[in-house]
């Protein structure tokens, strides 16, 4: 289904996040050491050993470097394999994978990269939503393609190519693998977007954020053999170091440099690049976050699915649950001490959505979720 925004300029409001609102936790009467955050999907193993020294190593006296050099070179050495060598020209830091959003709205949408009246985006939805609030900021006209929530959540690849033909937006954004339904396009269809994007003129945004978690994973850096092509990846989420902000965008130079033009000196701090660059070194943290997700998420969706909640099949690391009142579950869940993400902003008001913590926290998690089905099932 197709429907258009263009009421933009009228309605900036701020983009719906899950996490713990301390103004809601004030509210309350809640203490925030008392909950356990399954809103947010974060590596469930805490950020790896080595990133503490890392960190207390760091001159708070002195500017960090605008360039992030190091860090975009550990970055490549990380991603570099013999036979395919990721140049840094190729690669931009951002104060989290947000930043990068920003600015790509920025660079490609506003008025002053010369796009009278603001450019055009198209969204595959229902998704994350930053992207739709950078490209309101931008005064951009905004194309969604809903998926089918009938048929798992999956779009039809098809119509969003016909969708990037007709309208020629200048952004095409999609998330792989989705937040929030989990659904993870294979290459063909990822390739088939990224056709359609370049005989449009349109640039392909492939958001990744959630990449690290998925089990069978395909090689997507193949993706950047086409100059149309942007890859953007979170370390925030990766490396558990959301309160520091990192995350990259992998693109052509051309693409790279001017987002960077964009982008203010500093914006990415000291403390998280010496961070990102210890998190890269240590090669067994990620094999360990998998297995962790992994096993907590089959256990988990056992569990729930047990309780005769639909569980709807997510490669990421979250799940969502389909529970009728997502609101009213999201209340009762907190007053057990659980937060979870209630997906009405997503236009999935009968949904919340279950990051994957450790194995102990979502064992807390089913009893407390047992301990309130019968209320909320009841009415
Ligand atoms: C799909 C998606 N992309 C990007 C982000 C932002 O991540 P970062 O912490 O790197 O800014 C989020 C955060 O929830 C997200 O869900």
């Amino acid at each position: 289904m197709l429907n258009q925004t263009d009421e933009n300029a009228a309605s900036r409001r701020r983009t719906v996040h899950g996490s713990i609102n301390v103004r809601e936790l004030r509210a309350l009467g809640l203490n925030r050491d008392d909950l356990l955050d399954f809103s947010a999907s974060i590596s469930p193993i805490g950020p790896p050993e080595g990133v503490w020294e890392a960190i207390r190593s760091v001159d708070l006296s002195a500017y960090p470097d605008p360039e992030c050099l190091e860090l975009r070179e550990a970055i490549c050495r990380h991603l570099s394999t013999p036979s395919r060598e990721l140049p840094i020209e190729r690669v931009l830091v951002g104060n989290g994978s947000t930043e990068i959003f920003h600015l790509l709205a920025r660079a490609y949408l506003s008025d002053r990269a010369g796009r009278a009246g603001g450019g055009s985006a198209m969204l595959l939805t229902p998704t994350y939503g930053e992207y739709e609030g950078a490209c309101r900021l931008a005064d951009a006209v905004v194309l969604n393609l809903d998926a089918d929530f009938s048929d798992g959540f999956r779009w039809d690849i098809g119509a969003a190519c016909s969708l990037i033909s007709d309208k020629e937006p200048d952004l095409v954004i999609v998330c792989n693998p989705n937040n929030p339904t989990g659904v993870y396009l294979d290459r063909r269809e990822v390739e088939a977007l990224a056709g359609a994007a370049s005989d449009a003129g349109s640039l392909l945004v492939v958001d990744e954020a959630y990449l690290s978690f998925v089990e069978n994973p395909w090689d997507s850096l193949e993706l950047l053999d086409r100059a149309n092509v942007m890859l953007v990846r979170s370390m925030t989420k990766d490396y558990a170091q959301t309160a520091l902000r990192l995350g990259y965008a992998l693109a052509s130079e051309d693409v790279v440099s001017r987002l960077r033009d964009y982008q203010p000196d500093w914006s990415v701090n000291g403390l998280a690049q010496k961070a990102g660059i210890s998190a890269l070194e240590d090669a067994g943290y990620l094999p360990r976050a998998r297995d962790a997700v992994f096993r907590a998420k089959k256990y988990l969706s056992t569990e729930l699915t047990a309780l005769g909640l639909e569980v709807p099949r997510s490669e990421a690391n979250f799940i969502l649950v389909k529970v009728g009142d997502a609101p009213k579950w999201r209340s009762l869940l907190l007053s057990k001490g659980m937060v979870v993400r209630d997906c009405t902003s997503f236009g999935l008001p009968e949904y919340i959505r279950v990051g994957i913590r450790s194995m102990a926290d979502c064992q807390r998690f089913a009893a407390a979720i047992a301990a309130v089905a019968p209320a909320a099932l009841a009415d």
